[in-house]
């Protein structure tokens, strides 16, 4: 009905707007008092939630059995939320059919985030951006004669299906019903666009679709950088304001920082645009995508790594940020074409946990010390940050250094780093602290504090320890837990830092365990005042007060976990800081999930790459057994209740099949250019008029591959004609970043453009050799890339088309050429329902399924190497082999594939992967940077049969062929997660109904 109201005039907008407000209790905290929020932060059934979310798309790893495994991990790093996006393009890729079953249901994933006690925040879209095709725009949109992402009655209809049935889903996955959701954020980034942007007429609409479907709970914004759009009013009636942000940007040098980069006024900015919402972050740089030609995902990793981590995030702590949401949080995959021009097919972003779903990233420890600070710190909550427009020497002093304050009710938090936070050198330091027992300049015991470069630390004051006063500490908390009478205090400092601490009442100490020398003690303020050097000795002390101080190293602190932050009975909330501060602290290795104590046993659910000593801190005085991972292992319990046990690592018995050995067979997937080729059941180019809105057309068909549905993968094209002898051929032809093309006339190679990243569309001239009075067949191939992204509202620059742009062909007119064209079997009508709209493109292999499993290879022709052997001269060949994988359970070992990177980057050629019919790679030779392509269990079949075909492209006159074809294990890990894990769908090939 709104979209109606929208439709008619503008006047008639005004009428829409009141509406809206006389109904905005449903806008704002929606009709539920479940989730609420006020100035501070969220709460959820009244307790207050810091949301440290990781973001996470199900999407890219399409392995449900696998979703609680990576949900775990990111419950494990301290975090207690996940946000997730909604590709629409994978889920209605026919207008009106809309589909969200097999690894496309997001049912099992909401299961999978109840179990491991994540809260999530939906972000559906319609628009999502992502570094996917078209944004998350299905390619139809395409064809809309109307900008996308405005009020525009075509738009907002053809969103409304999806909206409506995507809505309905996420509706009955809210807290709600009992579900996970607590937040959802319509569209996505609207951030700049086309008048009239930006429009609140058009964002409400937007609102009040998935208020229709059923969403109650708040809504997010997130604007794409700070610049408060909509927010002028307050809640209730709009959401909860957020803005993302990427300071280190993308794809720059990766060896340096760049200047200016650190936003020290976003906390003033927050307070003059949206001061009576929660300060919120809805995407802040984990990591960052890397395009084709890149530097490849360990370099982000490392350019984003712990320091900037440190530098980075923790000015987003100074301002008292308590919605913050990594992205990534988890890396993924671009399987099936779902991928943006600019972006291979790993999706892993240098995250904190990988494509691989590892958790060896520095980046992954760094953040679980940082999450595990906030979520042991329950003031931090409601601390006000003060300003810091004189940030530079305050406290200190030094001016070299900036200090950052967040006051609460009792307990202060001082966030320090340098001025200049690209600094490389260590700076030493005092600093004057108020504190309870007045202003005290630290340290105490002599000597001084130093910030080394590129570091950035909290210091705290009156912070309570479970009812024991911590007076201060230039140590960094990682958690405490109090247990009964007693408490245990973990902090940690960089190798060599001094650092001090004074415990109210702590007493006189006593250190045991650590090198007497290294500690210094005296009595000030009414309390132990405790000064050591960092190392990588641990220090133990225990104060009169039942207090337990861990003195460690960062290194040290990266192997402590603290779990159990499931539901809790009572609240049925995920997170309680009081259950979750008297759980055991756990001193492990790789990974600890879960531990539950009943009856005096200890279970301990963990994954392990080396045999571990582990150390149970705060278990029940009287442990009668220790289980890990279901094994019942030998343990000792001291005086202090410190269990201690140590876990072997037996390394697995496996062996992965040699692809050299397991015998291919080869099919010539490029009949098309032979002289008999009867392309009779292809699209007619008959089109003379085009819809899309972003270019005109050229030629008098249309050859734009989306006015035909055909949005995925290659494309071919024919044409014939009859020579008057030694044409030349014009072409233009456009892909996208990376793209290539092949031209052939019969089967007479003629050229290709064998691709640059910089060429999103590429001209040449052929002469032709063709001869007078013969006829001719023109098969040109293109490879797409893939749709932009329509980043700018009102914009249509998802619609750049792909395919040919223009032609001539001397001594014709353009209008003498009629041409046909396919891309994937069906368009838009896919045939594969299991793998979804993109995973295949137009190769003849493709069309006829042959990349499926049961494919009829059993004719083809033998071929001992596959695509090891490749092809001597230019053409498409398209491989297949089966073979058996037999990987023990009780492991996680990730199996990936890996195309030797051979010396010669000038040979072109461009395969395509897939195992069990999901196509996992796009590797371009002569491009890169991606050679090793992951893919997951459930993909892969590791108890039998598994099928894998390549599709092979040799763009150039001397062919070629992948230099080396192996399968490669990933880092074993011997792993608690439940193994076998579920197959994802493998549906079968079957002889296809008028393929051609
Ligand atoms: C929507 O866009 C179409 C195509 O540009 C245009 O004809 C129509 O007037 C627009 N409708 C509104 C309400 O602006
Ligand atoms: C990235 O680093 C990991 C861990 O060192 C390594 O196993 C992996 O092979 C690297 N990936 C690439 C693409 O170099």
């Amino acid at each position: 009905m709104i979209l109606r109201i929208i439709l008619a005039a503008l006047s008639v907008a005004c009428i829409f707007v009141q509406q809206v407000a006389a109904s905005n209790t449903s806008l704002g905290g929606g009709s539920q008092d479940i989730v609420t929020w006020d100035k501070h932060s969220i709460m959820v059934r009244g307790q207050r939630v810091m949301f440290f979310s990781g973001e996470f798309h199900p999407f890219r790893l399409p392995a449900p059995g696998l979703w609680l495994d990576v949900l775990q991990k990111v419950k494990a790093m301290g975090f207690n939320g996940v946000s997730f996006y909604v590709n629409w393009a994978l889920l209605e890729g026919k207008e009106g059919d809309f589909s969200a079953e097999g690894v496309f249901a997001l049912e099992p994933f909401f299961e999978a985030a109840k179990t491991a006690g994540i809260y999530l925040l939906a972000r559906p879209g319609p628009y999502i951006n992502a570094e996917v095709s078209g944004g998350g725009f299905p390619g139809w949109l395409a064809r809309l004669p109307t900008g996308l992402r405005t009020r525009n009655s075509t738009y907002m209809d053809a969103t409304e299906k999806y909206v409506s049935s995507i809505g309905t889903i996420i509706a009955k996955a809210q807290i709600t019903n009992g579900g996970p959701v607590i937040l959802v954020q319509p569209e996505n980034e609207y951030s700049s666009g086309d008048p009239p942007f930006p429009d609140p007429v058009y964002f409400r609409a937007v609102e009040q679709q998935y208020r229709d479907a059923g969403i109650v709970v708040p809504f997010i914004s997130n604007d794409n950088s700070p610049h408060g759009f909509f927010y002028d009013q307050g809640p209730p009636e709009w959401p909860i304001y957020g803005h993302d942000s990427y300071p280190m940007g993308f794809n720059d040098d990766i060896s340096e920082w760049p200047v200016d980069a650190l936003p020290t006024n976003y906390g003033d900015l927050h307070e003059e645009m949206a001061p009576n919402t929660p300060y919120s972050v809805i995407e802040c740089q984990g990591g960052s995508w890397d395009p084709w030609g890149g530097y490849g995902y360990n370099k982000t990793a490392a350019r984003q790594g712990p320091e900037y981590q440190r530098v980075f995030f923790k000015n987003f702590y100074s301002f008292g940020v308590t919605i913050f949401n990594v992205y990534m949080g988890v890396g993924g995959t671009n399987w099936g074409n779902m991928g943006y021009p600019e972006g291979y097919t790993s999706y892993d972003y240098g995250a904190p946990i990988t494509e691989m779903r590892t958790v060896e990233r520095e980046n992954f420890s760094e953040l679980k010390l940082q999450a595990m600070f906030l979520q042991s710190s329950p003031a931090y909550a409601t601390a006000i940050p003060q300003n810091n427009t004189h940030a530079n020497g305050s406290y200190t002093g030094n001016m070299k250094i900036a200090t950052t304050a967040l006051f609460g009710n009792e307990t202060n938090f001082f966030v320090l780093r340098h001025a200049d936070y690209t600094e490389t050198s260590t700076e030493k330091y005092h600093i004057t602290l108020p504190t309870s027992k007045g202003n005290i300049t630290i340290p105490q015991l002599g000597g001084s504090l130093s910030l080394v470069g590129r570091d950035s630390k909290f210091h705290v004051t009156d912070y309570d320890v479970g009812g024991i006063n911590l007076l201060y500490s230039t140590a960094e908390i990682f958690t405490w837990r109090k247990f009964g009478n007693r408490r245990v205090l973990v902090v940690y400092g960089g190798p060599g830092e001094t650092n001090e601490l004074g415990i109210q009442g702590g007493g006189t100490p006593h250190i045991l365990e650590g090198d007497q020398h290294s500690i210094k003690f005296d009595q000030k303020q009414g309390s132990t005042i405790l000064q050591y050097t960092v190392s990588d000795q641990r220090i133990i002390v225990e104060l009169s007060n039942g207090l337990y101080v861990y003195l460690l190293d960062r290194f040290s602190a990266y192997n402590y976990w603290s779990t159990d932050l499931s539901s809790d009975p009572v609240s049925e909330n995920y997170t309680n800081t009081t259950t979750f501060l008297s759980t055991p602290i756990i001193k492990a290795g790789y990974l600890i999930r879960d531990m539950k104590a009943t009856d005096n046993t200890l279970h301990l659910m963990g994954d392990f790459n080396s045999t571990t000593e582990i150390e149970i801190i705060g278990a029940e005085s009287d442990i009668k057994s220790l289980i890990v991972n279901n094994a019942p292992t030998e343990f000792q319990q001291d005086s202090h209740g410190v269990v201690k046990a140590t876990v072997v690592f037996k390394g697995p018995d496996f062996s992965l099949p040699d692809l050299s050995k397991t015998g291919w067979k080869v099919l010539d997937a490029l009949p098309e250019i032979q002289k008999d080729y009867d392309d009779s059941r292809w699209t007619k180019a008959s089109l003379s008029n085009s819809n899309n809105t972003e270019r005109n057309l050229s030629t008098p068909m249309s050859l734009y591959a989306s006015d035909y549905g055909f949005h995925s993968g290659y494309l071919i094209y024919r044409t014939s004609f009859t020579s008057n002898g030694g044409e030349s051929l014009h072409l233009e032809t456009q892909g996208g970043s990376a793209y290539g093309h092949s031209i052939w006339l019969n089967e007479i190679f003629v050229g290709s453009f064998s691709g640059d990243i910089t060429a999103y569309s590429w001209n040449q001239t052929f002469n032709l050799p063709a001869e007078n009075g013969e006829t001719y067949t023109i098969t040109i191939l293109i490879d797409q890339m893939g749709y932009e992204e329509n980043g700018s509202a009102g914009s249509s620059d998802m619609k750049t088309p792909r395919g040919i742009l223009n032609y001539s062909l001397s001594g014709f007119n353009q209008s003498d050429l009629s041409w046909k064209i396919t891309g994937n079997l069906g368009g838009e009508s896919f045939r594969d329902r299991t793998r979804g709209p993109l995973n295949e493109g137009g190769l003849f292999a493709e069309r006829q399924g042959y990349h499926l499993p049961g494919a009829p290879i059993s004719s083809w022709k033998d071929s001992k190497l596959g695509p090891m052997e490749g092809l001597s001269g230019p053409g498409v060949a398209f491989y297949a082999t089966t073979f058996k994988l037999d990987i023990p359970t009780g492991y996680d070992i990730p199996i990936s594939l890996s195309f030797a990177n051979s010396t010669d980057t000038t040979s072109s050629i461009r395969c395509q992967v897939y195992v069990n019919g999901y196509q996992f790679g796009k590797w371009i030779h002569n491009i890169g940077p991606q050679d090793i392509f992951p893919v997951p269990e459930g993909i892969w079949d590791y108890h039998g049969e598994n099928y894998l075909a390549v599709s092979l492209w040799a763009l150039e006159k001397g062919g070629g062929k992948v230099e080396n074809l192996n399968l490669v294990a990933g880092p074993v890990i011997q792993s608690s997660y439940p193994r076998p894990i579920e197959m994802s769908p493998i549906s079968q090939w079957h002889k296809r109904d008028g393929a051609y």
